[in-house]
């Protein structure tokens, strides 16, 4: 499946090092920079903002798919969008008015993502399909890496899938949460075209990059 995208989440990346994560985990062949982003509000879990975003674009010619679990979203945008991002994904219960958001991440020169949790309803999507660049299917609860994949989001990702194809409209369909060799080719079969994964790119440091990278692509 040569069509298929991945996108190594730096959430399971070694901190310390995160540049030379960055440089390594693109050497491997990530299509995508997946930065999670997150407040301790919106989730239960504090990472990175845009300053370390700034500090690690240089080490990338990737896309920066930069995931915000944030609550409120508006007022960083722009933040995120001079830091280096190029797509800006964020959850519609972060804020009263997703499609201004959606508005503010394009003026800001970036692509606008809409994610969706794992009991977020179809709903809240489909009237904003044909405003966005990308949907991101949560198959975990968002603000942790390492959890389990949540079997009922195939179901939701083959209904996406067929909805996307039906409108002709140009939006990539990413999952984000439980991605390993098992899962991978699970939701590639549903109709994603993006994998996120943070685990099971990053395990077994930078000498098995490349491999875990591959399977993942070819699953
Ligand atoms: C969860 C994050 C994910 C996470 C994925 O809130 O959005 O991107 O890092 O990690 P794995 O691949 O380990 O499930
Ligand atoms: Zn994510």
């Amino acid at each position: 499946m040569s069509g298929i995208k991945i996108a190594p989440s730096i959430l399971a990346s070694d901190f310390a090092r995160l540049g030379e994560e960055v440089r390594a985990i693109t050497e491997a062949g990530a299509d995508y920079i997946h930065v999670d982003v997150m407040d301790g509000h919106f989730v239960p879990n504090i990472t990175i903002g845009p300053d370390i975003v700034k500090a690690i674009k240089p080490y990338s010619d990737r896309i920066f798919d930069v995931h915000l679990m944030i609550s409120p979203v508006d007022l960083y945008i722009e933040a995120f969008a001079k830091a280096g991002a190029d797509i800006i994904t964020f959850h519609p219960e972060a804020g009263p008015h997703p499609h201004r958001t959606v508005q503010a991440i394009r003026q800001a020169g970036c692509k606008a993502g809409l994610s969706l949790n794992p009991a977020t309803p179809l709903e809240t999507l489909w009237p904003l399909l044909g405003d966005i660049d990308l949907v991101l299917v949560m198959s975990v609860n968002p603000g942790f890496g390492g959890q389990s994949f949540i079997e009922s989001q195939l179901a939701r990702i083959e209904t996406i899938r067929k909805r996307i194809d039906a409108e002709g409209v140009n939006v990539e369909l990413e999952v984000d949460g439980g991605i390993n060799f098992e899962t991978a080719p699970r939701a590639i079969a549903a109709g994603a075209t993006v994998l996120v994964a943070g685990t099971a790119t990053f395990k077994g440091g930078p000498s098995a990059y490349a491999q875990n990278i591959a399977a993942l692509r070819g699953a």
